[in-house]
């Protein structure tokens, strides 16, 4: 074994249930595969041997929910245990992990390649030394940044500000636009502030305070900070008594599925909703200062739209003055088979800023134009601003990628995958309903008539997925998924569906 990834000790119950059964027949499915596995000491396969939670679970949730909410407790992981693909309880189950973390799991748990970063001397010093980054940043800060995070900038941006997460990140993409509109009706970067604006602004009133807005879409998730949540549209419950700025929201497209049987419709849906957004965008009384949307819907149910579709956005906010804010924090860092996910749209000039977090394990956006930095210092500005410690984390994770073509190889298990999901929902059309994803690597959903269910029996089979909107099971699987464990998905997913 490594020197990170434990042998795995796979608890072996003298009676084993029906599905701890099931459990064996897939390692014997894995046992065929010929494929060569990344992490040698990943488990052969899934073993649950214990209700879930087991006895152990059962006893540290108690623990911990005398002093935390564990209300929304999905599973209580044992991290040290956990390898590559697979997370383990504590009462030694282990589970094909394909929800990883909110989808912020990019080479698996325990990477060695990763425990070595951490262990690095600048690693300890960028831990216990935690520079206020606006104020005083550390000598080595530029280079971090030019061997990490701007080595994968998205084409035609070359400039970072780094936050704190994924609602941290848009929030501030939303302010540098704000502040960019009312630099270009003041009339430019040395045009002063009015007194009027700046003894406005203190009574949060206009013009200090300007009436503009972020159009976002119906079902988009940005966060859950004000401004991000004000652009948040998924559910009641992620907004409820929270104030809100009277912003705009288009429509997103609704495509129907398989998409080559429904062309011409689609493309009508999709014509329809950018007409409704120029209608806003010309309309609204706040008028938006910038377009916010995510290449693939995600917390929102898996929405997917065609290219033409963002490349009908980029050309309205260009046409409108306005800024194209794409919101790559669940989409970016390889799980659609490209680093970023709008590289699949071959738009005519890149995205004005493009805003990261989850997979990247730091956050921020990505942007060009020099005149999407304040005029003034101090007014894009927090005390932490980002964290040199989880930029060296993630300079580590895209080496880790290259190093292993993870991107690449995504796509490619990802068409396999999807290829696997098309078969089963041939046999059975109405477990897999609105399968979608295809050539988007293994961003892969479909809608299940019973999906709440289908994903607590997944975990009895040893496979942990998330659910999306209503009705959709998302994978996200890591990057270092194979065919394998893809081998191993399908063998569940067929099991439950019949159960
Ligand atoms: C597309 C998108 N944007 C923003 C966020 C918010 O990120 P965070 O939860 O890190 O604040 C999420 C989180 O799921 C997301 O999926």
């Amino acid at each position: 074994m490594s020197a990170f990834f434990r042998t795995s000790r796979l608890v072996r119950p003298a009676t084993l249930s029906a599905r701890a059964h099931a459990t064996q027949h897939i390692r014997r499915t894995l046992a065929t595969a010929a494929e060569k596995p990344f992490f040698s000491d990943e488990p052969e396969g899934p073993t649950v041997s214990t209700a879930i939670p087991g006895p152990e679970g059962k006893k540290a949730i108690a623990q911990l929910d005398k002093v935390f909410d564990t209300r929304s407790l999905n599973l209580l992981a044992r991290y040290p245990d956990s390898v590559g693909n697979y997370i383990r309880d504590p009462d030694g189950n282990t589970f094909l992990d394909v929800y990883a973390q909110i989808a912020s799991i990019p080479v698996g748990y325990n990477n060695p390649a990763l425990a070595e970063a951490a262990r690095s001397p600048e690693m300890v010093t960028a831990l216990i030394n935690r520079p206020a980054l606006g104020n005083f940043p550390s000598d080595d800060w530029a280079s971090i940044l030019e061997t990490g995070i701007l080595t994968v900038a998205p084409k035609g941006l070359n400039q970072v500000f780094t936050a704190m997460a994924g609602s941290d990140a848009n929030e501030t993409a939303y302010k540098a636009a704000f502040m960019w509109k009312r630099r270009q009706e003041r009339g430019g970067p040395d045009v002063d502030f009015t007194n009027e604006e700046t003894t406005s602004v203190m009574n949060n009133q206009s013009p200090g305070a300007p009436q503009l807005s972020i159009l976002s879409f119906k079902k988009a998730f940005h966060g859950r900070l004000f401004g991000s949540l004000s652009t948040t549209r998924s559910k009641p419950i992620h907004k409820l008594d929270i104030p809100a700025f009277n912003w705009p929201q288009a429509s997103f497209p609704a495509l129907k599925y398989p998409l080559e049987e429904h062309a011409e419709e689609n493309a009508k849906e999709e014509a329809r909703c950018l007409e409704e957004t120029e209608r806003l965008i010309k309309e609204w009384p706040q008028p938006p200062a910038a377009v916010v949307v995510e290449p693939i819907q995600s917390e929102g149910g898996d929405n997917h739209a065609s290219p033409a579709f963002f490349r009908g956005l980029r050309e309205l906010t260009k046409k409108h003055n306005i800024l194209f804010i794409v919101d790559e924090v669940q989409t970016g860092v390889g799980a659609t088979g490209k680093f970023w996910a709008h590289e699949h749209w071959d738009l005519p000039s890149p995205p004005d800023m493009v805003t990261f977090s989850k997979k990247a394990q730091t956050a921020g956006y990505y942007y060009g134009n020099p005149e999407l930095r304040p005029n003034k210092p101090y007014r894009q500005f927090n005390t932490w601003m980002g964290d040199p410690a989880r930029a060296i984390l993630f300079r580590a994770i895209i080496k880790e990628i290259e190093r292993l073509d993870l991107v690449n190889h995504t796509a490619q298990v990802g068409d396999y995958l999807y290829a696997g999901l098309e078969r089963l929902a041939g046999q059975y059309p109405d477990q897999i309903q609105n399968l979608r994803g295809k050539g988007q690597g293994t961003f892969i959903a479909f809608d299940s008539p019973q999906r709440d269910a289908f994903l607590k029996n997944a975990k009895s089979y040893g496979v942990n997925i998330g659910g999306s909107g209503e009705t959709a099971v998302r994978l996200r699987p890591m990057l270092i998924f194979q065919q394998h464990h893809a081998d191993i998905l399908l063998d569940v997913v067929e099991k439950l569906i019949k159960s």
